[in-house]
């Protein structure tokens, strides 16, 4: 998720016990392969190379297909191509989810990429530009074709954007449609709903939002699935919200660019801050900062203000997250 999945909510997220893949920020292609500035930033690889998968966004074909070569050197899960944007200044440019709009165009990108890396190849996508699922069923099958090995399907139009409910259900008709894996991605509210999904017509779940509200969520998700099996890192009883969004800005500043903490911080906390019950009030606050010192020093006198709010059960009954 730009300006939000990167390495430093990676780390947060490992504290508690790892998910099984992460997805990089979307990575824009030109900017890669011309070396822009920040690049080393977005491809840091940590810290679990293995379990990265990289998402490439642009479109244009021949600085997709330079910038997979360039990934296909790294260690990784695999490589991602975002054809579900949907933001306006990416859409505009051809990117995202307009590449939904042309099969043929699509189509011709994967042959041309699946050349340049032997990494798993995958597209995360929408429902595509209006609600028809007979489309979207033609239009992966084409990319199956030609090579793609997995499509995490977030079951929305463009249109969409967050608008009414994701169809869950087309992520287990896509599926039955499909020969390769298919991930949904949508509104999961908590663990048990991401435990839930996992088990129903789908290969995989993708969590977006919520694992910037509740990094821990994955750990609850192990350990709901696996009540009593093979012995896993202890679930704290307690989150101290405190210490989690302070580790946060630790790790901002160790693995991200001054240039970006301001905005990261900013992202990172307009979900974060939906733990507290006078949340707008601290967005805005901690909006206001420059300095990562000062959001911190926000934030503990909040959960001084309010030391009933510091801490939460994690306690895996029904409703809890
Ligand atoms: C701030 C923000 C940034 C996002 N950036 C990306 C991105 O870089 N690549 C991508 O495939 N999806 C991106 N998304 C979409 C999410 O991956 C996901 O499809 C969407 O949020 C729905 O899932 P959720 O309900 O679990 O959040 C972004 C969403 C948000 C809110």
């Amino acid at each position: 998720m730009a300006a939000l999945s990167h390495r430093a909510l990676r780390e947060l997220i490992e504290m508690f016990g790892a998910c099984d893949e992460y997805f990089t920020e979307m990575i824009s292609a030109g900017a890669l392969i011309s070396g822009g500035p920040f690049e080393a930033w977005y491809t840091d690889p940590g810290p679990c190379p293995k379990r990265l998968v990289y998402q490439l966004v642009g479109s244009d074909p021949e600085h997709l297909a330079a910038a997979v070569s360039l990934l296909d050197t790294h260690e990784c899960a695999g490589i991602d191509l975002n054809m579900g944007c949907s933001a306006p200044a990416i859409m505009r440019t051809g990117a995202g989810v307009r590449w939904m709009a042309s099969p043929d165009r699509a189509g011709a990108l994967m042959k041309l990429v699946r050349k340049r890396t032997k990494r798993r190849l995958s597209v995360k996508l929408r429902i595509g530009m209006e609600d028809d699922f007979d489309y979207l069923v033609a239009f992966c099958k084409r990319l199956e074709s030609e090579g793609v090995e997995r499509i995490t399907l977030h079951p929305r139009t463009a249109r969409e954007k967050f608008k009414r409910r994701p169809r869950w259900e087309y992520v287990g008709l896509l599926r039955a449609a499909l020969h390769i894996p298919v991930a949904g991605n949508g509104d999961i509210a908590d663990a048990r709903e991401l435990v839930r999904r996992a088990a129903q017509g789908c290969d995989a779940v993708m969590v977006g939002r919520l694992a910037l509200r509740a990094p821990w969520v994955f750990a609850q998700a192990r350990h709901l699935e696996n009540p009593e099996g093979e012995p896993l890192p202890r679930l704290p009883e307690r989150i101290d919200l405190e210490a989690v969004g302070l580790r946060f800005l630790e790790l901002l500043a160790r693995y991200q660019p001054q240039e970006f903490h301001k905005s990261r911080a900013r992202r990172f906390f307009s979900y974060f801050c939906d733990n507290f019950t006078w949340a707008s009030y601290l967005k805005t606050r901690l909006a206001r900062e420059t300095e990562l010192s000062a959001m911190a020093a926000l934030l503990s006198a909040y959960c001084r203000d309010h030391p009933e709010e510091r801490t939460r059960c994690l306690s895996l009954s029904p409703g809890l997250s």
